[in-house]
């Protein structure tokens, strides 16, 4: 059995505050990575079953192994979680759906909704250490980044696809590198040369590109373009509010809807999609009196996000960033 490597953050909060209602009923990790939260929310609650979601097949097969214990307590989807939620949707709203999706999770969990989902976004440190697809950039692995390896543009196939501007606000967008245009400018430049088909061809135009006080400071200076060449291969920010609303949608009456992020550019839609389904009124602001009647569809469940402590930081540095914030669904 493969050990694991990621640190599941802000453990004892998600567990707390995503606690099922009696301890039991059926949970959708949506981005279970080699399944910590979800082995911790099994051990806690041992009348939970729990879904198993990502679109990565190497890390789920570790998922799958790490939960081999809790029998047919723990199941997987190997797939996007989006699309997880639309066939639990159609599961239970068309009546003879095509047997295999619907016994395999809508009927095992009695045709009862989600009681929990949790979405842990970004990757995991597996796919830093093991994922061999040039994720880090401390690494020279191929430059891919998709989670997915089977769909989409590789890393390396999007930044030759880009111009310029293009690539300065990527970079500007998924990660606010202040350097973006110097770097985009340097990628140009070494592209002419060649593709940049490596994670270590890419890390090292980007140390060459911004300024040595840059390059001096606490982090790596390609740490930012990263991240952000990372989030656009993937789609990360364009879906998530699709995400959002799906998980929502199969979310039971009453369920708890939790989102750790790591950055703001995710923190924000997060929190936007929480406070607009939690508005009672949708009236436009300069209506005069409230015709729409409206009556909040979330409660928040606790007002400000979730944030790892001083112990957990130091336990786990890549922690410092998450936030958990978490909603309860009223109608
Ligand atoms: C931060 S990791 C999860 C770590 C996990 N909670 C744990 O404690 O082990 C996020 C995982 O989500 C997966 N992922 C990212 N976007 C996804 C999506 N839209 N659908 C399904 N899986 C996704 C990644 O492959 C990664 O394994």
């Amino acid at each position: 059995m493969e050990n694991a490597v990621h640190t599941p953050v802000l453990l004892k909060e998600t567990l707390r505050l995503l606690e099922p209602p009696d301890g039991s009923g059926w949970m959708i990790d949506a981005t279970a990575g080699e399944g910590g939260h979800s082995e911790a929310f099994l051990e806690r609650f041992p009348g939970l079953r729990v879904t198993c979601v990502d679109a990565d097949a190497s890390i789920l097969s570790v998922a799958r192994d790490r939960l081999r214990k809790f029998g047919a307590r723990a199941s997987f989807y190997e797939g996007w979680s989006e699309d997880f939620f639309k066939a639990v949707l159609a599961a239970k709203e068309t009546p003879d759906l095509d047997g295999g999706f619907k016994k395999k999770f809508f009927e095992k969990n009695a045709g009862q909704p989600p009681v929990v989902i949790l979405i842990d976004l970004g990757v995991s440190l597996y796919h830093y250490e093991k994922g061999g697809r040039g994720f880090s950039f401390r690494k020279d692995e191929p430059l891919d980044m998709r989670i997915d390896d089977s769909r989409g543009l590789s890393a390396s196939r999007l930044l030759a696809s880009l111009r310029e501007d293009e690539i300065a606000a990527l970079l500007w967008r998924g990660a606010e590198e202040r350097y973006s245009r110097r770097i985009a400018a340097a990628i140009v430049k070494a592209r002419r040369a060649g593709a940049l088909e490596t994670s270590g061809a890419l890390a090292s135009v980007v140390k060459g590109a911004v300024p040595a006080s840059y390059r001096n400071c606490a982090f790596h200076p390609a740490t930012k373009t990263f991240q952000a060449l990372r989030i656009a291969v993937n789609g990360e920010l364009e879906l998530l509010g699709k995400r959002l609303e799906a998980a929502f949608s199969v979310l039971a009456k009453g369920g708890r809807l939790g989102v750790i992020s790591f950055h703001s550019s995710e923190d924000r839609i997060v929190k936007w999609f929480f406070r607009e389904k939690s508005r009672s009124c949708v009236c436009p602001p300069e209506a005069p009196i409230c015709r729409c009647r409206g009556r909040p569809l979330l409660r928040l469940t606790v007002k400000k996000p979730a944030v790892p402590d001083a112990e957990e930081v130091e336990k786990n540095p890549a922690s410092r960033s998450a936030k958990l914030r978490v909603a309860e669904k009223l109608e």
